[in-house]
């Protein structure tokens, strides 16, 4: 029997924010999901997750991916004082306790399962993963002999100028026997620098404790502040955008990119400069991305071009282009062959096949159909102070220039709207709609003004 706990709860003040720590995120899952999500790959018969500090919040994060039991710690006295809580709801186990920080994300499963197996093979009563680091400043110290047997993990606050010198690094990783580890939990004492309870006390009082030196050391990052969090982010972006690249996605640019763990790639694409790829963002074959754009949790189909733009939450058809300088909001359908051009703004709009807004344009809750030339310019007007309101437009139809659509408004198929026009009213298929004041000459007009220069 397996069963996984998750230190969750302390306040993480060392990142001055008001998220709980294992809440802030790194390309786009916070640390908390991605601590759960390696630690599920190794399928554990239980997995606990102590919580503590806004509680509630962490619980919502993560309740729904997996059969969580949740155990809290108020207050938080360190880390061997979160695993005592676990004394009344482990009652009857056991099996092993693997011991996670839910603060060290970039784990892999894999790392957690050499160190599982480390530990059925070695009997020991914990095993302890450990890595090392050039920079070992602010871990906790292995102190270990060339066997791999563990006399004592030392903090660094509470190491001697010598004992700071040694470089095993304690990764907040261990595989307890439960029933060992519960008999000595009670006598774990606060006298430390920090007058907290640590986990990392247990070892010296188990009589076999082992360690397993880690060959991936950037795994084992643990994240305390901003400095941190973005050390690991570019870890990550790194890793992501290699994998990528090595599924045969092009990047001109790639440190310049920021890309999301659920984004996927088609073939024969390229990702030029200052591109950000978020979210569930699936991008399709021979499509061209960037320069400087933002695409968040969208599909894009095969062979469109996104210059400049921003894309949310949206479904791009294939051989679009849009941009430069066109705003996708959530919850657009821009089909096949659309043309999306500068300054265009689309929001909750469906656009059917090969239809083109190329300039200055706002399109918000609006079906219109195929082939339809939205002019430059052309507004529809959705807001009326207090409902959004909806505009059609038929298909071969036409806006011109400086067009203002008042929603909600129907406009059949092959329909011109004249350049200048406020359409307040259904204009019927086929027809010419112009809506404007009719022009006036007043001929010599500038020969009678008083004052006049330059005649
Ligand atoms: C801890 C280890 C240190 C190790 C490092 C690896 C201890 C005493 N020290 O130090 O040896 O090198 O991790 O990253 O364990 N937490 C609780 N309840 C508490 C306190 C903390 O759940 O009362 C949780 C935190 O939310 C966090 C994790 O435990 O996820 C680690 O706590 P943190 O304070 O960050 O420990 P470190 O000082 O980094
Ligand atoms: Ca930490």
């Amino acid at each position: 029997m397996l069963a996984i706990a998750i230190l969750a709860a302390g306040k993480g003040t060392r990142m001055k924010s008001s998220l709980p720590k294992v809440m802030q995120e790194l390309a786009g899952l916070s640390l908390i999901e991605r601590v759960l999500k390696s630690s599920q790959g190794i399928n554990p018969d239980r997995t606990i997750v102590i919580v503590g500090h806004e509680s509630n919040k962490v619980k919502s994060k993560i309740s729904h991916l997996t059969e969580i039991e949740f155990v809290e710690q108020i207050p938080q006295k360190g880390t061997g004082h979160a695993i005592q809580q676990l004394i009344p709801i482990l009652n009857d186990f056991k099996g092993n306790l693997l011991v996670l920080n839910g603060d060290v994300p970039l784990l892999t499963t894999n790392t957690i399962k050499k160190l599982v197996s480390h530990h059925s093979e070695s009997h020991a009563d914990v095993s302890i993963l450990s890595a090392r680091t050039n920079d070992p400043k602010g871990y906790g110290r292995v102190f270990a002999d060339e066997n791999g047997k563990v006399s004592k993990i030392t903090e660094e606050r509470d190491c001697s100028e010598l004992e700071k010198e040694n470089n095993l690094t304690n990764a907040g990783v261990y595989c307890f026997n439960w029933l060992k580890l519960r008999e000595i939990l009670p006598t774990l004492s606060n006298i430390n620098n920090q007058n907290e309870i640590y986990l990392t006390d247990a070892i010296a009082k188990l009589p076999s404790a082992v360690h397993l030196e880690t060959k991936n050391p950037e795994e084992t990052c643990g994240i305390n502040d901003k400095q941190q969090l973005s050390k690991c982010e570019q870890l990550l972006q790194e890793k992501m955008i290699k994998f990528w690249m090595r599924e045969g996605v092009k990047f001109i640019n790639p440190s310049s990119c920021t890309l999301s763990e659920s984004c996927k790639f088609g073939k024969d694409i390229v990702v030029e400069p200052e591109t950000h790829i978020r979210g569930n963002t699936i991008i399709g074959d021979n499509c061209i991305i960037g320069p400087n754009s933002y695409i968040q949790s969208s599909r894009i189909g095969d062979n469109s071009n996104i210059f400049y733009s921003v894309i949310k939450d949206s479904v791009i058809g294939e051989n679009v282009n849009i941009g430069p300088y066109s705003h996708i909001r959530p919850n657009s359908n821009i089909s096949n062959k659309c043309k999306i051009g500068n300054f265009v703004e689309v929001k909750n709009s469906i656009l059917r096949k090969s239809t083109k807004a190329n300039h200055l344009s706002y399109i918000g809750d609006s079906d219109i159909g195929e082939e339809v030339n939205i002019g430059a310019g052309t507004i529809t007007a959705n807001f009326d102070g207090k409902n959004k309101n909806k505009t059609m437009i038929g298909a071969y139809s036409k806006t011109g220039a400086n067009s203002v659509l008042i929603a909600p408004v129907e406009i059949g198929e092959r329909v011109t709207i004249g350049a200048g026009s406020t359409i307040t009213q259904t204009v019927p298929s086929n027809s010419l709609a112009i809506s404007r004041s009719k022009q006036i000459i007043k001929e010599n007009w500038s020969l009678k003004r008083k004052n006049i220069k330059d005649i």
